[in-house]
């Protein structure tokens, strides 16, 4: 007998209903104990509420290997479709740890690519909250070659729509470099982990004890190996962060960031920036507040906050514009330039400029670090990474020289010489090949052994110098400086800059793409 209409819903319904228990509630139990939300929870609190539209939701995997055939799961560990974030469209993709552990095999693999596909088509972000144990290990080499058809994607989509990475669970093996390759990477603290190789392998290889926390948990890669750019205590908290990263970035590379209403007068004099930069040369001060001073509400969204901290890179605004900030910190290593700051910066840079987000470097900067570590790291090619950068972005570049500029890092940190738009400076402002000590000492060392108070000698030869090089009118005399300024005044100058700026056109020569000292 023919079924009725209501028996064809009611059918519709259950398989509805079963789709949506993904691995059945023991597990789901289990991911809420673990302080996990569910792949579907997750979509609820990174949407806008009632946005989510589901594809794919009847999925199962094709594999008959081991038994698979007798356990299939609708949807296959993995929701994916598209809603809003803030009202704009962006596709997403949670895997379930609760069915099969959120591994992935073909099947789940190829509702991925359906997904990031569909993204690239329409210029949306792509969203995607990891937790799996990794390639679905009954079915082999079909996993493996999801997971490749993902990094294609990945690659492809890489400056041309914003690609976020949730990790709520494990990440490990060949898996990582799925988020590795996209823009921002946020980890949950404690719950999460990303390794190539775990602490079983780790030990048996190496001989080390080291426990999962430690080779790969959020605070591992927050601060020693820079993988990810943020870090929450929990799910939602990360997934906030997610929706705040979306919010000063457009949909895609051919459009402008969204512009916010902003409250604030953009012309107001911060009296107070006056007398925050020292003019003892080498006093520390923290460079985030004049940052904070000058942006919008005082706002600064800062990524790699804990690692590489001689420099600081984060999204603010002014005037309800969004700006990539890239400043040294007087407060960490002087605010050298070493790998960790150079690799920290350039690929921010490269970011930015994908997505036509204006630059904002503050520059305190004594020079590059000296010593073997760093030569034998290969200083050379990362800071030649971070000159690169700057050299090739072609979005707004706005510098504004706190104090300190020398030698090589003035060149590096967005100087006119490498397409700066506008360069400001400080009175503050102290630009030379190198601090006075070290010039005088270079220069001058045979007259200062000589004198009959060597000691007086080089205090006349430093102020001799000083005068000379240590501020900001030299520069601003070859025009390599526009302006020297108030500091009381910087909001409205960079908020003029940025508008003056903003249809700005510049292009790169045409080829293929540049070779980037990788
Ligand atoms: C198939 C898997 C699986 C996998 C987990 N499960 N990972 N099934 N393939 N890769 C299943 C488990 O058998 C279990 O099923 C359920 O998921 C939940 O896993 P548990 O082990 O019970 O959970 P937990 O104790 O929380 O441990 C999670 C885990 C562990 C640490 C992720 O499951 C694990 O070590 N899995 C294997 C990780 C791994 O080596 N993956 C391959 C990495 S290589 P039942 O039915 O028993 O509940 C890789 C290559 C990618 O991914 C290459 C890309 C190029």
């Amino acid at each position: 007998m023919d079924e009725t209409h209501a028996q064809k819903l009611a059918r519709l319904h259950a398989l509805e209903t079963q789709a949506l228990q993904g691995g059945g509630p023991e597990r789901i139990e289990k991911q809420h104990e673990g302080g996990k939300l569910t792949a579907r929870e997750r979509i609820d609190v990174l949407l806008d509420q009632g946005s989510f539209v589901e594809l794919d939701r009847f999925v199962t995997h094709r594999a008959s290997d081991f038994g698979m055939d007798k356990q299939k799961w609708l949807g296959d560990g993995v929701v994916t479709g598209f809603g809003a974030v803030d009202g704009r469209k962006v596709f997403v993709f949670a895997q379930d740890f609760t069915v099969v552990g959120g591994s992935l095999g073909a099947a789940h693999a190829q509702k991925i690519c359906k997904v990031m596909d569909l993204a690239m088509k329409v210029g949306a972000p792509i969203i995607g909250l990891n937790d799996s144990g990794g390639a679905r290990i009954q079915e082999g080499v079909a996993a493996l070659g999801g997971y490749a058809d993902i990094f294609l994607r990945n690659t492809l989509a890489s400056g041309v729509v914003p690609q976020i990475s949730g990790i709520m669970g494990p990440c490990a093996g060949g898996a990582v470099y799925s988020p590795s390759i996209t823009d921002v990477i946020v980890m949950v603290e404690k719950t999460s982990y990303m390794f190539i190789t775990g602490p079983e392998v780790t030990k048996t290889v190496t001989g080390e004890e080291v426990t999962k926390e430690q080779l790969g948990g959020a605070s591992t890669h927050a601060s020693k190996s820079g993988v990810c750019h943020l870090t929450a205590p929990d799910d939602q908290a990360a997934i906030a962060k997610i929706r705040t990263v979306l919010s000063y970035l457009p949909s895609n590379n051919a459009q402008e960031p969204p512009r916010l209403p902003c409250s604030e007068p953009v012309d107001r004099d911060v009296p107070e920036l006056d007398t925050m930069v020292p003019t003892a040369s080498s006093k520390p001060y923290d460079i985030k507040k004049i940052v904070r001073a000058v942006v919008d509400g005082g706002e600064l969204f800062e990524l790699h906050e804990r690692y590489a901290q001689n420099i600081v890179i984060g999204f603010a605004r002014i005037g309800g514009r969004s700006i990539g900030i890239v400043a040294n910190q007087p407060m960490v290593l002087a605010g050298c330039l070493d790998i960790g700051a150079s690799l920290k910066a350039a690929r921010f840079v490269r970011f930015c400029d994908c997505f036509n987000v204006p630059l904002v470097t503050f520059v305190d900067v004594p020079g590059f670090l000296p010593g073997t570590d760093q030569e034998y790291g290969a200083i050379i090619t990362h800071g030649a990474k971070l000159l690169y950068a700057y050299a090739e972005a072609t979005v707004p570049k706005l510098t504004v020289i706190t104090r300190k500029a020398y030698g090589g890092a003035y060149e590096v940190m967005a100087s006119k010489h490498i397409r700066a738009d506008y360069n400001l400076a400080f009175p503050t402002a102290e630009i030379a090949v190198m601090g006075p000590d070290g010039a005088v000492n270079i220069m001058y060392r045979r007259e200062i052994q000589a004198a009959a108070d060597p000691v007086a000698a080089k205090a006349a030869f430093v102020d001799d110098y000083r005068e000379k090089f240590a501020s900001p009118y030299k520069a601003a005399e070859l025009g390599f400086i526009d302006e020297v300024i108030a500091p009381r005044t910087l909001r409205k100058r960079l908020a003029s800059a940025l508008d003056m700026l903003k249809d700005k056109r510049d292009e790169n020569p045409r080829r293929k793409h540049g070779n980037i000292p990788l």
